[in-house]
Formats: structure tokens, sequence, C-alpha cells
């Protein structure tokens, strides 16, 4: 189903005026500010690990990762280490990479395929429908030790929606379903691109960023930064052929910015890239034209015309509340990132593609993923230089300073480049940090109806 644009509420109606030890969100003037201190506190990052980490619903990985019986990955999701795969029946499982004997990790290989994981320490075998299967010497152990009380635990909640994995540390948290919100019609689009389903294409980029996790977050939907960060690229991408560059202002005030819903926002526009999925140009070089042209048509006659031009050229930058982006640019990135310390958090990024793309077109978004969105792209390193610079000026002591996030706040209608969904996070962010609401809470569900897409 097409999204539909529609919006009647603006969001100074919607949130009273309220101030917190963080944020300030002030009317008559609008005016939103954050607090520097959220980006350098250790007392804020363990609020963060208690309230946040402990009770959204986090993103695990796609489950074309673990494609067949025995297939695995493991990574970290809130720095707890995890272990994602698919049983010998096919069912998808995820387990806590502890050993239930003195606590181990289980499996220490980043992915692969087996039957058993044995713990390296003493030998401990369990399935991969984490039941403990074998241990040398069993027979030492006391009377009534019996392997079932001993199987692989499990994280409290593991859901997925559109072949998207996520788990919830709190047993009580509400469905994935209910917390994703507005954000399914996103995911939907980007499901949608593939008539066979979408792939995890091969290659995991995995970097560390000297700044606080919530910087990534603003910087990964923030369009104000575009032009002046990232001149390079559009100047690259100029000599390649692109005129259409020429009018970068122009193209973007096709856009808008939405609430989902939860904490998570969307930003849209139609962009003057080129997009592999339908959306052919000249830098992506003549030959590429009729595969792209094909991939077009193909979609237009499965979903019909106005949902195909959206699943086509709809560009989208989505923030999944708190730590998941989806890029839906020129390549499809899935961006999730974790704090390692205030000052310090670990990106890690694949790209997503239709299983049945041609080996044509996968090197045209491949080209696209690592020119722009890549560690070494063009990119990349300069929003990483942007928050490493915002992350070394935000310890000033004795001065207390306050980053301001208004852009946009007298409009009906904020566009990409204003600062609403920035606003829409920090405001989720503060109610869950300060505990004075549960998740979901700062935006009822009427709320969502009325101003999301
Ligand atoms: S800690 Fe795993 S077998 Fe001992
Ligand atoms: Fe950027």
């Amino acid at each position: 189903m097409p999204v539909e644009f529609e919006r009647a509420v603006p969001e100074r109606e919607l949130f009273p005026e309220y101030s917190s030890e963080f944020i300030r969100d002030e009317r008559d003037p609008n005016r939103f500010q954050v607090n520097r201190r959220v980006f350098i506190s250790d007392d804020v990052l363990a609020l963060e690990r208690d309230r946040v980490f402990q009770r959204c619903w986090l993103y695990v990985g796609h489950a074309s990762e673990v494609p067949g019986p025995g297939s695995f990955v493991t990574r970290t999701v809130a720095g707890q280490p995890i272990i994602m795969t698919r049983d010998q029946e096919g069912h998808l499982r995820v387990w806590l990479n502890a050993c239930t004997h003195r606590g181990a990790e289980v499996c220490r290989e980043r992915k692969g395929t087996t039957r058993r994981f044995r713990c390296f320490y003493h030998s401990w075998s369990f399935s991969t429908d984490g039941r403990l299967v074998s241990l040398p010497d069993a027979e030492a152990f006391p009377q009534g030790f019996d392997t079932e009380d001993y199987g692989l635990r499990a994280p409290a909640r593991v859901e997925s929606y559109r072949d998207f994995v996520f788990l919830n540390f709190d047993p009580h948290a509400m469905s994935l379903h209910d917390y994703l919100a507005g954000a399914r019609q996103y995911l939907d689009i980007t499901a949608d691109q593939a008539l066979t389903g979408m792939q995890v294409l091969p290659g995991t980029h995995e970097y560390s960023v000297r700044a606080n996790w919530k910087l990534l977050s603003e910087n990964s939907y923030d369009g104000y930064h575009a032009i002046p960060v990232h001149k390079t690229y559009f100047d690259a991408q100029r000599l390649k052929g692109d005129d259409s560059l020429g009018d970068v202002r122009t193209e973007f005030k096709e856009s808008g910015a939405y609430h989902l819903g939860n904490g998570h926002t969307v930003t849209v526009k139609h962009g003057p890239w080129a997009r592999p999925v339908a959306r052919w140009r000249p830098s992506m070089g003549p030959e590429s034209k009729p595969v792209v042209e094909e991939s077009a048509r193909r979609l237009a006659e499965h979903h019909g015309p106005d949902y195909a031009d959206q699943i086509s050229n709809l560009d989208f930058n989505m923030n999944i509340f708190p730590n998941l982006v989806v890029n839906n640019i020129m390549a499809v990135i899935i961006r999730k990132y974790e704090p390692i310390r205030p000052d310090l958090m670990h990106v890690t990024a694949w790209s997503l593609a239709p299983r049945e793309e041609d080996d044509a077109a996968t090197k045209v978004r491949n080209k696209s993923f690592l020119a722009f969105l890549g560690p070494a792209g063009l990119a990349t390193p300069d929003d990483n230089e942007a928050l490493e610079s915002v992350q070394r000026a935000a310890g000033h002591q004795g001065v207390e300073m306050w980053s301001d996030v208004s852009r946009g706040f007298d409009k009906d209608i904020p566009m990409n480049y204003d600062e609403m969904h920035m606003r829409t996070y920090w405001r989720h962010w503060d109610a869950l940090v300060t505990d004075r609401a549960s998740v979901g809470d700062s935006l009822t569900n009427d709320q969502v109806e009325e101003v999301a897409p």
C-alpha cells in the first residue's frame, strides 16, 4: 500500500511546554535545546543502559543472514554477546552467547554453519535449539544434576517483522508490531523492493566513532548538514555527469519529516542520486540503464504504478528508536550502533538488496553504497568527523552548554532539512531516561494516527 502523506497537527500543539535537566521544549517563542551533558556523562549512559537498552526493542539482524539449518551469526546487542541461528528444524533462534557452566562465550566465530556450539573453556556442547547435549565427565557432577536445567538462555523476547529480527530484554514490553508503529510502512517499502525477499549482501562494515552514540541518531537523518558537509560527494557526482545535482536545493524541496510513534521518525525526499532498484542516472554508466529500467517495469507490474513509484523513487532515512537506522537512498543500508563509553560508539552496517537482483545491478548498488555510505566513502568519514568534532567540544568544564534543535519549529509542515525529527527523538529519549513515561507515552497512538503518514 502506498504511504499517504497527510498530516494535521503541528508538533508545537501536540507537545506541551516542558523542561528537564536534559531538554528544554519551550513555547512563545518556540525553542528546543539539548543539554550537552547527555553526550559526556557516565551517569547518563548508566540511565540509558537501564531505561533505554533494557526496555526498547533492539535490532539483532536480518533473517537472510541465517539462511539454513545450523547457520549462525554472532554479534553484540546493547553490549551483550548474542547468537542468531537456525535450528535443525529451520526455526530462527536467538541465544545469549554465554555458557550456562561458567559463562564463557559458547561461539567465538563471527558466522558459519554448525550442528553444535561447543564452549572452548570446558567443552560443554549445545545444539542450535539450545539444549545442553554433551559435557565431558558428566558422571563427576552431583546426583540430580540435570542437563535440561542447563540449556542456553534466550533474551526475554524475540520477534521479527518482514525479516527484521529484534529482541527485548524486558519480558513486559509491548509487541514488536506495536512498538514499530508507523515504522512498519517504511520497512514494507524496503522489503517490497524485492519480489523474492531481500537479503543482506556479503560484507559488513564495522567501525568505531569517538562520539556519543546519540550523535549518530541525529546525524543519520539530518538534512541540514548535507550540502555543507557532503560537498565533496556532490562535486564528484557532478563530475561523473549528474547535472541534476546542480539543482540539489530544488530537488530536496520535495521533502518532509514525520513522527512514526515511540520515538521513531523518518525524513523523506526525492533525491537527485541514482537508485539501483529503479532510478537510473548517468553516473551509473550507460550499460546499467536497461537493467534498472527492467527492475522499474517489474515493480510496476507487480505492485501497480503508485506503490511501485514509492518503492523505486522515495528516498528516506528512518531512525527506529533507539539505535537502528534504515537509509533507503542510493543503496539500502541498515546501521546499528551502540555505546561503548559516553564518548565512543561502535557501528555495524549492512547492505540489503533484492534476492533476484542480477550481478550488474548489485555492482551498481555496491558502488553507490561504498561511494557514499561506506566507512571510506565520500560521506561517512565527513559525518564522523562532524560527530567527533561535536564530541571534542562538548565537555567544557564549568560552562553549561546547550545544543539548539529548533529549526522548522514554527512550520506546520517541517521538511527533511528541519529538526522536527530530532526533537521527536529527544522528547522520547528524555521521557525514558527521566522515567516520566513508559515507552510510547510520549506520543499516544491517537496522536500517531493524526500525524503519521
Ligand atoms: S564455561 Fe563453558 S564449558 Fe565451562
Ligand atoms: Fe551525512
